[in-house]
C-alpha cells in the first residue's frame, strides 16, 4: 500500500464539511469588509521568498520546498502568501487606481517542519492584506476583521498578543542594545542563537531553546526603543483598538519569525492548542515592496492557519456534525427498468431534490435498506406495475404510508 507523505492529510468526507464551515465563513467576513479573494501559484521563483522573508529565517534556511525545475531554475513550493501576493500585485500593477487595495486568499502552503499536532508540512491558511495605507487606521482594520472572524466562528476563548517593532531607525537603535546585551550572555546561549547573533540577532527572541528563552527574558524589549514616529503610531494602533473594545495583550519580546515586519506585529493564540498555539499572526510591512522591486508601497495584512482553527472548533464543538441529508431515493424492481429512474431522478434533481439511486443492481429490498441508511424522507418505487399504468409509487419513510400515483403528477409533490 502506497502510504501519503509525512505531514500531509487527506481531507475526507466527514472532515470536508468543517472545512467548508470555516471557507463560508471567510467569505461572509471578507465581504462585510469589502475584501476581494485573489489566487496565485503554488510555484513561485525562489527569491521571492529567499528576499522577503529573510536568508536568516527558519523557513528560509531550513523549511522550504526549493528545488530546480527541468529547465534549471530554482522554484519554491510556497511557504506562505504574502510574498507571492505582494509579487503578483506589483506585477499586475493593482494598485494604480485604489486608494487602498483589500486583498484576501485561502490555500494550501508547505514548510518542511517536524510534523505534530497542529503542525504539517502541507498545511493551509487563509489572510488578508491591505496595501497602500500606512496610516494605523489599516492595522486597526486588519486586526478587527482577523477579531471579527474569530468571534464569528465562536470562539471566545483566545488572547491576541501585539507589540511593536517600530521603523527602521528604531530597529537599528535597538539591535545594537540587543547585540551588546546578547554578547555578555553568549557562552549560555545554544549554538543555533550564537551563529545568530552575527547573521540575524532579532531572530534569537524567537529560539525555542528553554535556556535561550531565560537570557531572552530579561532582555532589552524592542518597546523602549520606539522612536517618536514609531511610538506615535504604536499609540494610534492601540487607541483604534480600545475604541473598538479590542482586548489585546502587549507582548514586548514578540518579534514573528519572518524578517519583512515593521511597526505593528500580533499573534492570536489558543490554550486548546497545545505546543503549537498561535494560530494566526500578522503585521505590517512597508519594506517589503521596495524588496521585490516595486515602489515602495506600505502594507499590512495577517494569516490564519486552517488545521489550528479547525482544531479550536472541534475542541469547543462548534462544528456539529453536518449530514448530507437524501430528499428521494428512488428505486427500481428490476435493473431493465434503470433508465426509468435515472429519468425521474435527473427531473427531481433538477427541481434542486437531493437524489440517490443504487448502482450495485441490489435487490429491491437492500435498496430500501440503502434509502434507510442515507435517511431519505422519500422512496419511489417503480415496477413493471408502475411502468405499464404510467405511475409510480410514493413511499412517506418516517409514516411509512405508501400511495401509487400517476406519473405526470409527480411533479405536484413536495419532497423537502
Ligand atoms: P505565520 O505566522 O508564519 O505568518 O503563519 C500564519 C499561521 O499559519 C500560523 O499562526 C499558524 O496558524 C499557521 N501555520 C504556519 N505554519 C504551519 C504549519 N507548519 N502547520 C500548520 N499551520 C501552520 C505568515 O505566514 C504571514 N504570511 C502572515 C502575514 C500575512 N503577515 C502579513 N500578512
Amino acid at each position: 500500500m502506497i502510504q501519503s507523505i509525512r505531514g500531509t492529510k487527506d481531507l475526507l468526507p466527514g472532515e470536508i464539511e468543517k472545512w467548508h464551515f470555516l471557507e463560508e465563513a471567510v467569505r461572509t467576513v471578507t465581504q462585510r469588509y469589502g475584501y476581494k479573494e485573489i489566487r496565485t501559484p503554488i510555484l513561485e521563483r525562489t527569491e521571492v521568498f529567499s528576499r522577503s522573508i529573510g536568508e536568516n529565517t527558519d523557513i528560509v534556511n531550513k523549511e522550504m520546498y526549493t528545488f530546480l525545475d527541468k529547465g534549471g531554475e530554482s522554484v519554491t513550493m510556497r511557504p506562505e502568501k504574502t510574498a507571492a501576493l505582494v509579487r503578483s500585485v506589483i506585477q499586475n500593477n493593482l494598485t494604480h487606481d485604489v486608494a487602498s487595495l483589500r486583498l484576501w486568499y485561502f490555500g494550501p502552503f508547505f514548510r518542511y517542519e517536524r510534523p505534530q499536532k497542529g503542525r504539517l508540512r502541507q498545511f493551509h491558511q487563509f489572510g488578508a492584506e491591505c496595501i497602500s495605507s500606512a496610516n494605523a487606521e489599516s492595522d486597526a482594520e486588519i486586526i478587527l476583521l482577523a477579531n471579527h472572524l474569530i468571534k464569528f466562528l465562536g470562539i471566545d476563548d483566545y488572547e491576541l498578543q501585539l507589540n511593536s517593532l517600530g521603523n527602521e531607525n528604531s530597529r537599528a537603535n535597538y539591535r545594537v542594545e540587543l547585540i551588546n546585551y546578547l554578547n555578555n550572555h553568549k557562552d549560555e546561549l545554544s549554538e543555533e542563537s550564537r551563529k545568530r547573533l552575527a547573521l540575524n540577532p532579532l531572530r534569537i527572541l524567537d529560539s525555542k531553546d528553554a535556556n535561550d528563552r531565560l537570557i531572552i527574558e530579561k532582555a532589552p524589549a524592542i518597546i523602549d526603543f520606539l522612536d517618536e514616529e514609531s511610538t506615535t503610531h504604536f499609540g494610534t494602533v492601540k487607541e483604534l483598538l480600545d475604541s473598538a473594545e479590542v482586548t489585546y495583550k502587549i507582548e514586548p519580546r514578540l518579534v514573528r519569525g519572518l524578517d519583512y515586519y515593521s511597526h505593528t506585529v500580533f499573534e492570536f493564540r489558543s490554550s486548546a492548542l497545545g505546543a503549537q498555539d498561535a494560530f494566526g499572526g500578522g503585521g505590517r510591512y512597508d519594506g517589503l515592496f521596495k524588496q521585490l522591486g516595486g515602489k515602495p508601497t506600505p502594507a499590512v495584512g495577517f494569516a490564519m492557519g486552517v488545521e489550528r482553527l479547525i482544531l479550536i472548533l472541534e475542541a469547543i464543538n462548534a462544528v456539529k456534525d453536518i449530514h448530507h441529508e437524501c430528499d428521494v431515493y428512488v428505486i427500481c424492481t428490476n435493473d431493465k427498468l434503470y433508465k426509468h429512474i435515472l429519468t425521474i431522478a435527473e427531473e427531481l434533481r433538477s427541481k434542486s431534490y437531493r437524489v440517490a439511486t443504487d448502482l450495485q443492481r441490489r435487490s429491491f429490498k437492500a435498496q430500501m435498506r440503502e434509502a434507510g441508511k442515507l435517511s431519505a424522507k422519500y422512496c419511489l418505487i417503480l415496477g413493471d406495475d408502475e411502468i405499464e399504468k404510467n405511475t409510480v409509487t410514493v413511499k412517506n419513510m418516517s409514516t411509512g404510508e405508501q400511495a401509487e400515483i400517476k406519473r405526470e403528477l409527480l411533479h405536484t409533490i413536495r419532497f423537502r
